[in-house]
This record gives structure tokens, sequence and C-alpha cells, in this order.
């Protein structure tokens, strides 16, 4: 079993996601948990979690007490190894790289902040602290299930087939190859040939050469820590050429 905890305002964001697809399922086959601990509920005056920040300024903080008292709980609520993530638009970029490491802990607790963020002073009681993108959400229960979700997929059984996370975008480092299903053609747009041949070796070729071609064309710079074979580099050399004329057009 691998367990989730999420400290948030907003538990009812949670039980809704809980309940949800591939996290769904997951959590009623008891392969993961998933739990919320409120800061509302370890707050000591009137369940008051935020206050307005030291030195002035716009908008709440929210307080450090409700929080750590949350994150201790959720500790004390599995007894295997722990990592306690925050997440914060300042933290380290989150990347598929990262899962494999972090489903080394048994336990891994997210903190979700509010309002203007969370009192600096929660950088003692947590592990590390992660951003799922340079932009600014209203709250972190949308990276933790994001995280999650990311995660979950990774974990033993809980894909159906589990070859569907062997060639995925990002998890050899490059994107993955276009998908094609029944019709063949749809407003005279048709599948390339070569899927409906029947020959398995011509399409496992096509397929690695449209993953090249798109990772090319779209994401470039993931190229640089990828280890080209003998035929990669002939068909990234084509591609480039193509490019070039593409370019004189
Ligand atoms: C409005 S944001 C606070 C942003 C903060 N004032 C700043 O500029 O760094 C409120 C909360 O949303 C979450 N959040 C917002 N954007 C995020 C991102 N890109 N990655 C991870 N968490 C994010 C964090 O938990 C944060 O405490």
């Amino acid at each position: 079993m691998q367990y989730f905890s999420i400290v948030s305002l907003f538990p009812e964001f949670v039980e809704t996601y809980k309940h949800m697809g591939v996290v769904g399922k997951a959590v009623g086959n008891h392969l993961i948990d998933i739990k919320t601990f409120n800061p509302r509920d370890f707050a000591e005056n009137e369940r008051r979690v935020d206050d307005a920040p030291y030195g002035g300024g716009p908008g709440m903080v929210m307080m450090i007490e409700p929080i750590v008292k949350s994150i201790r709980c959720a500790k004390e609520s599995v007894a295997g190894s722990c990592c306690v993530i925050n997440l914060t638009p300042q933290g380290v970029p989150f990347r598929q790289g990262l899962v494999e490491e972090l489903l080394s802990f048994e336990h891994l607790v997210f903190v979700s902040g509010r309002y203007e963020g969370i009192d600096e002073r929660v950088q003692h009681y947590v592990d590390r602290e992660y951003s799922v993108g340079d932009f600014i959400l209203t709250g972190g229960e949308i990276p933790a299930a994001l995280m999650i979700d990311v995660i979950v997929r990774n974990i033993p059984h809980v894909l159906g087939d589990p070859r569907s996370l062997e060639r995925e975008s990002h998890t050899d480092g490059i994107l993955d190859y276009p998908q094609y299903t029944r019709p063949s053609i749809f407003e005279g747009n048709e599948v390339p040939e070569v899927l409906l041949s029947g020959n398995h070796k011509d399409i496992e070729v096509w397929r690695q050469k449209e993953r090249l071609r798109r990772t090319f064309l779209r994401r470039p710079e993931l190229l640089e820590n990828y280890n080209l074979t003998e035929d990669e580099n002939k068909w990234f050399d084509q591609f480039c050429s193509e490019n070039d004329e593409g370019m004189k057009d």
C-alpha cells in the first residue's frame, strides 16, 4: 500500500478527486490510500488559519501552527518512511524523472497553501518543495492532485496494461508517437497506411521515427540529453534538412 496525505483547507476537493478514474480504482483496490488533514481542525482560535502579513502588504498568510500540527498528525497516521512536500511556485520543478525516487517512500504528505502562501517557517517542517509550473494557482490542491496522479500511474498493478508506461512521453526522454483508432478515414483525413499494414516491424520503425520527429519539432531541447542510435541519427539529419527546406520556402 502506498499512502498519500494532503494538508488542505478543502477536504471536499480531495474526497471528490480520490474516487475518480484510475486513482479511484487504485483506492478501491487498496493499492493506495489518500487522507486529508484540515488545518482548521488544528486551529486554536475559532478555526482561524490565516492572518495579515507582518510588514504589511496585500492578502493573508496561512499561520504556521495549524499547518505544523496537521503535518505532525499526518506523519503519525502511517508508520512507514515519510517525505513531506510543500507545494509552492518557488519550489524545484516537478517532472517525470522524480517519480521513482518519491515512490521509495511509503508515505507522501503534500502541504497545500492558499491565499498569499504559508508562513515561511514551514520550511523547517518539510523535506522538499516542488512547483508544478511557472504560473500561479489559487491553491496547492490541484498541484497535490497532479503529483499524486503522476505518481499513482507508476505503482505496480494500478494500470491495466503495464506496457502503457513503457514508451509514453517523457518516460525515456522523448515524446510519444501519434495514436489513431477507427475510423481509418474521417472527413478526408486518413490514418497513416503503415498502421493498417499489419507489418509489426514496419509499424515499430515508423512509430520510433515519429517519436523522434515530433520531439525534434515540438521539444528539441529534450534531445540534448537523449542518446541517438545509428538509425535515429540518420532520421535526425533528415528532419534537419526537411526543416531547412521548409525555412527556405
Ligand atoms: C496564490 S499561491 C501563493 C503564491 C506566492 N505568493 C508566490 O508568489 O510564490 C497560493 C498557494 O497555491 C499553491 N501554488 C500556486 N501555484 C503553484 C505552483 N505553480 N506550483 C505549486 N504550488 C502552487 C501553493 O501551495 C501556494 O501556497
